[in-house]
């Protein structure tokens, strides 16, 4: 038991590689608050997991909601460990087509609520004498994706943002980390497996964009964010797990 007698958040929690992290802490011994702004699915996820996890219906972009959140861990589990923020969302768009409203929302969802909910952890984990900060980035901070220009730049101030959070919340105990998934399959493909022209060259191009030839699932992402986020990881700070098939090697 990794986690035993720790208190977790985990935002985007009611799918994909959230869902998987809630139900692998659980399984490690963490008590849990699942996060998401879709509560159908926090439901669903929570239902699954038992009395060990609590359901929040959360936007990331809010103050406020972000703020009720860490008091629900804090008031259902008695404190506050480990938060990770997975929340986020892509847009297509170069900076010519894309448009300012969408850009404003995908900084908003992938890097505000970072710093959001960051900001109102850090309080409740520092009163515990410290814990552990991941954050979900992606493999596409090391080179870069045609046509998600928002999406990149975003992601690339949550690797930025780990790194000054470090250096910040070191004094605290409190590890900063960033996880770098790289193509997972999740509700996103499925979305656009409907709307392709050729739903197999779309996967088979999926496939081709890591050496080892295949995409990953998202238990592959939360055992990463498992790693960072416990005490076999406690010499890590700053850095950023990429887990991706090989795709940034290449
Ligand atoms: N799947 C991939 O290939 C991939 C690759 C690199 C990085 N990522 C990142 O991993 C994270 C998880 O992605 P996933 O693939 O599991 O996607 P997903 O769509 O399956 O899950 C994301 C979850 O985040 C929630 N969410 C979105 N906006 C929110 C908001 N404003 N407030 C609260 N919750 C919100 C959604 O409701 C959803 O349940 C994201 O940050 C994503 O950018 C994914």
């Amino acid at each position: 038991m990794r986690l035993s007698d720790k208190v977790a958040i985990i935002t985007g929690a009611g799918a994909g590689i959230g869902a998987a992290t809630a139900e692998l802490f659980v399984n490690e011994g963490a008590r849990v608050v699942v996060a998401d702004y879709n509560a159908d699915a926090v439901e669903e996820v929570v239902a699954k997991l038992g009395s060990n996890a609590v359901g929040c219906k959360v936007d990331v972009r809010d103050s406020t909601e972000v703020k009720a959140m860490v008091d629900l861990a804090v008031s259902k589990f008695g404190g506050l460990d480990i938060i990770v923020n997975n929340a986020g969302r892509g847009c297509l768009g170069t900076v010519e087509t894309i448009q300012e409203d969408d850009w404003d929302e995908i900084i908003a969802v992938n890097l505000k609520g970072v710093y959001l909910c960051s900001k109102h952890a850090v309080p409740a984990i520092r009163a515990r004498g410290g814990g552990s900060i991941v954050n979900t980035a992606s493999n596409i901070v090391q080179f870069a994706i045609k046509d998600r220009a928002a999406y990149v730049a975003a992601k690339g101030g949550v690797a930025a943002l780990t790194r000054a959070m470090a250096l910040d919340h070191s004094v605290d105990n409190i590890r900063v980390n960033s996880v770098a998934p790289g193509v997972i399959w999740s509700n996103y493909y499925n979305k656009m497996l409907t709307q392709v022209p050729d739903p197999d060259a779309f996967v088979n191009g999926l496939k081709a964009r890591a050496p080892m030839g295949r995409y990953g699932e998202p238990l592959d992402i939360a055992n990463a964010i498992l790693y960072l986020a416990c005490d076999e990881s406690r010499f890590a700070t700053g850095s950023m797990l990429t887990v991706d098939g090989g795709a940034a090697a290449w």
